[in-house]
């Protein structure tokens, strides 16, 4: 364990540290978005109830398999102790990951996040390969330049779907807990690492779309709004054809979004300007020893 300078001390983190991280992080994030997003931009809304249940179980399960990827930072002031910080991080085959990061608004730029991420870093000292979403927030981009990180810009497609558009799909099936060898191949030989006990959380968490044929194979997750949330394929034309599945079960009156969309991945914005949808420009897709996975759209957290 390290302190800094500021009476912070970096600590692994604990069960009972994850609803607190939870709301710390909610609450830097909306700050992020107040500080960032453009004024003709919808007003920024903290975390749903629902994401922030979401957000809990996945950190806790986290401590439960990679201990040792998730710290937090911890303030001493007259008032008693305060957390300050926290990275959460998992190790996948040869593949670790940086799934959550924040530090408190007012202490940031101070040096807390740098130790936060050499701690988490420590984590994945086996692994060849490396990924995170970055924010657009500079001082993170900062911190993964400096942690040898490759930023590749997200591009992200957002609004009602139109009806009118929608091919016919075929060859995609229900997926169910019987598919998770088939999705950790396909999750190999796309972004060179599997999911692993990942896909058991996102099996609880969101509906499962498989296309499994002679010719290729793939998968998707789909959040109740019909937004693709993880999507992964052995070629583009069985990528396609799952993202028009998500986007056919959408609502038509609300808006979806398909998030995480690098520019190798062209086939998604295919997708996105033909169902009619914006698009645009957030964050980005940092990389360590890899390139940009495809026909792929990463995880905002899992990636
Ligand atoms: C990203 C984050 C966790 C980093 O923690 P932190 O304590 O601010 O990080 P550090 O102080 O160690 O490093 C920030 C770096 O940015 C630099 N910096 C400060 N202000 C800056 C600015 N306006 N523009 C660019 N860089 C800036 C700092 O000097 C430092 O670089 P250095 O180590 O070379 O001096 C924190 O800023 C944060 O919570 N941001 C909002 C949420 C977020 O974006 N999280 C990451 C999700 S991917």
């Amino acid at each position: 364990m390290t302190t800094t300078p500021d009476d912070v001390l970096i600590r692994p983190m604990r069960d009972e540290d994850v609803p607190v991280a939870e709301r710390l992080s909610s609450h830097t994030f909306l700050e992020l978005d107040l500080r960032t997003v453009p004024r003709s931009w919808p007003e920024p809304e903290g975390r749903s109830p629902g994401r922030a249940e979401k957000w809990v179980e996945r950190t806790r399960r986290q401590l439960v398999t990679d201990g040792g990827g998730c710290w937090v930072a911890e303030l001493s002031t007259d008032h008693g102790v305060e957390l300050v910080g926290y990275a959460t991080s998992v190790a996948r085959e040869l593949m670790w990951v940086l799934c959550s990061y924040g530090v408190r608004p007012g202490l940031q730029g101070r040096g807390i996040g740098r130790q936060l991420l050499e701690a988490a870093t420590h984590h994945g000292r086996g692994c060849l390969r490396a990924m995170l979403s970055a924010s657009r927030d500079p001082l993170a981009v900062r911190r993964y330049h400096q942690a040898g990180f490759t930023m590749h810009p997200q591009m992200y497609l957002t609004g009602q779907v139109d009806r009118a558009v929608l091919p016919v799909v075929e060859k995609v099936r229900e997926g169910s807990a019987g598919d998770i060898d088939l999705m950790n191949s396909v999750d190999r030989l796309t972004r060179g690492a599997a999911h692993l006990g990942d896909h058991e959380l996102l099996l609880g968490h969101y509906r499962l779309v498989v296309s499994d044929t002679s010719t290729g194979a793939g998968y998707v997750y789909v959040d109740g709004l019909g937004s693709p949330q993880l999507l992964a394929a052995t070629n583009r034309r069985t990528a396609t054809r799952l993202l028009w599945e998500a986007l056919a079960a959408s609502d038509p009156l609300v808006n979806v979004d398909i998030a995480h969309v690098t520019a190798a991945n062209p086939w998604a914005v295919d997708v996105g300007m033909a169902a009619r949808m914006e698009l645009h420009t957030s964050g980005y897709l940092a990389l360590r020893g890899m390139k940009p996975p495809t026909p792929y759209l990463h995880h905002g957290s899992l990636l």
